[in-house]
């Protein structure tokens, strides 16, 4: 009885002082386990006499309950006592700002491709669109650049090998639409070119907007004033351009326009050149089925990417396509 008492009252002095939940599992399989000290006590039952051997029993029973509520009391407290630990450090200070989710925003040359349709829509023409992947044919061909022309070479062009290559102007979409439609046009077609060309202002696929208008009655003059119309409404500002005589294949006569640029004190003021343009070449309206007695037209070219660059003060093409977030963030 005296061992019942000792071993009990030794227990509860070393569940009380255990700091620790993996030490008090110990100290549970050390009194209470298969061959713990008060398991042990109830083999030596079987040596009793029968008197004994009840009071006995219920002692150590008693002992048994005893302990096993006073485990289960210090577990919970340090189980308290972890958990009141973790929410004084882990705390959340609700009253912090949340961190919120940025919104995104339209990359500047979808800006700018966006821009240049909603001015032309505005002057009555029609989107068209037309493939990347062409062929020989529409891209040279029909717009007048004989297979030996000079002007091919000038293009960079990535061909397939098997008779395709990637478009490398939208010009190609000129022939498809008076091909389909007839006369009169009045569409603009912008999209991806290519060009196997890479340095500060020009990269392998870059945009162009194309525009064609065919009519019986279409001047150089009503070239120029669209033009000036769309370079007013662009840059929102009234701005000196001039005609500069150039040559394509496909439009006779032919000029590139420039436009007069001031950025303060930029040596990049000047005359800047913004496009190609120029009369429908006959012999394309020829290869379309149009009649070129009766119909004319003008056509024009521009870079999305140019354009872009100078609203925005952009010196490095590149850097559109880059993809830095830093760069990009600047024209939500
Ligand atoms: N396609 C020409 C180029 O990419 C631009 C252009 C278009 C010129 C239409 C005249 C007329 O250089």
């Amino acid at each position: 009885m005296e061992s019942v008492d000792q071993i009990l009252k030794q227990a509860l002095v070393a569940i009380a002082a255990c700091e620790e939940l993996s030490a008090l599992d110990e100290l549970r399989v050390q009194y209470l386990g298969k061959k713990g000290q008060v398991t042990s006590l109830l083999k030596t039952l079987g040596s009793m006499e029968a008197e004994l051997r009840k009071e006995f029993g219920q002692a150590v029973n008693r002992a048994k309950g005893e302990l096993a509520e006073a485990l289960s009391a210090r577990k919970r407290e340090l189980e308290d006592a972890v958990l009141n630990s973790r929410l004084a450090t882990e705390s959340i200070d609700v009253t912090l700002p949340g961190r919120g989710q940025e919104r995104g925003g339209l990359h500047p040359v979808t800006h700018t491709s966006q821009r240049i349709n909603d001015i032309f829509s505005r002057l009555g023409y029609d989107i068209a669109t037309g493939p990347e992947v062409e062929d020989d044919y529409y891209n040279f061909e029909a717009l007048n650049f004989s297979p030996d022309h000079p002007a091919r070479a000038m293009h960079d062009t990535f061909y397939f090998g098997d008779g395709r290559l990637l478009r490398t102007h939208t010009s190609p979409v000129q022939v498809r639409v008076m091909q389909q439609q007839g006369a009169p046009v009045r569409i603009i077609a912008p999209g991806r070119v290519f060009r196997s060309d890479s340095d500060q202002t020009h990269t392998p696929m870059f945009h162009q907007v194309e525009g064609l208008l065919v009519g019986e009655t279409v001047t150089m003059a009503d070239l120029k004033g669209v033009l000036q119309a769309f370079v007013n409404a662009f840059f929102e500002t009234s701005l000196a351009m001039r005609f500069r005589p150039s040559y394509f294949p496909f439009t006779e006569p032919s000029a590139e326009v420039d436009i007069a640029w001031h950025r303060g004190d930029d040596k990049e003021s000047g005359w800047l050149e913004i496009l190609g343009c120029g009369m429908v070449h006959p012999n394309v309206l020829k290869s379309c089925g149009i009649d070129s007695e009766k119909y004319i037209g003008y056509a024009f070219g521009m870079g999305v990417e140019r354009l872009a660059m100078l609203r925005y003060g952009v010196a490095d093409i590149r850097q559109f396509f880059e993809n830095d977030v830093r760069f990009l963030r600047q024209f939500h």
